[in-house]
């Protein structure tokens, strides 16, 4: 079974969602860490209510982010960690970071890459008036919100959305594809082909 980290900085509603796929046995992964930069961060609590070995690492106490990335790597290293989920982790990873887990850190984005990159993206969405946003799950490699993508799904906005209605819409999408994405790669089902992956 691959062993798996989640990152995360916030609330952790797409952590939940992995852990109640992976509680329902429909998941077949060890959740084996949680990570965050928060120490207030209600993912950590998450965790611990369900069981999962979980760590806030302080970027505060580290002189550089090549220190802190150290600190994580030991982490994940002495879990064997095979595919690293961001879910709300508010951090660029390093080149080097990225290098040393190439094709195994996944990241979810609230709208359809490439439009509307960065940490808004579902108001970024909203305010420009598309019609049609939607969910990204990608690789992540050194640019933000740019590697490989893995699963999209689309979402309408219809004229009586407000944001807080998509929101809804968005995350309730997010909780379904995302462990799809890690049950992909858990199975070996993904494939690259420069940057396009082709699903088995
Ligand atoms: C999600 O909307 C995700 O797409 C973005 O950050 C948010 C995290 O939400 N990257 P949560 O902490 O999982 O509830």
């Amino acid at each position: 079974m691959k062993n798996i980290a989640v990152f995360a900085s916030g609330n952790g509603s797409n952590l939940q969602a992995i852990i109640d796929v992976i509680k329902r046995g429909k998941l077949k992964v060890n959740l084996a860490l949680v990570i965050s930069d928060n120490k207030d961060a209600f993912a950590l609590v998450r965790a611990q209510k369900a069981g999962v070995k979980s760590i806030f690492i302080n970027p505060k106490n580290f002189v550089s982010k090549e220190e802190f990335e150290k600190e994580i790597i030991k982490y994940l290293k002495q879990e064997k960690i095979d595919l690293i989920v961001l879910a709300g982790f508010m951090r660029i990873l390093s080149k080097h970071f990225v290098r040393l887990y190439k094709n195994k850190i996944l990241n979810i984005h609230p709208a359809l890459l490439p439009s509307f990159k960065g940490s808004y993206g579902i108001k970024d969405a909203f305010n420009y008036g598309v019609k049609i946003t939607g969910v990204t799950v990608h690789f992540v490699d050194s640019k933000m919100d740019h590697g490989p993508i893995v699963l999209q799904e689309a979402v309408k906005i219809n004229k009586t959305d407000t944001l807080k209605s998509l929101e809804e819409k968005i995350h309730e999408i997010e909780h379904k594809i995302y462990p799809k994405a890690i049950k992909l790669f858990s199975l070996g089902k993904i494939r690259l082909k420069a940057r396009r992956t082709v699903i088995f």
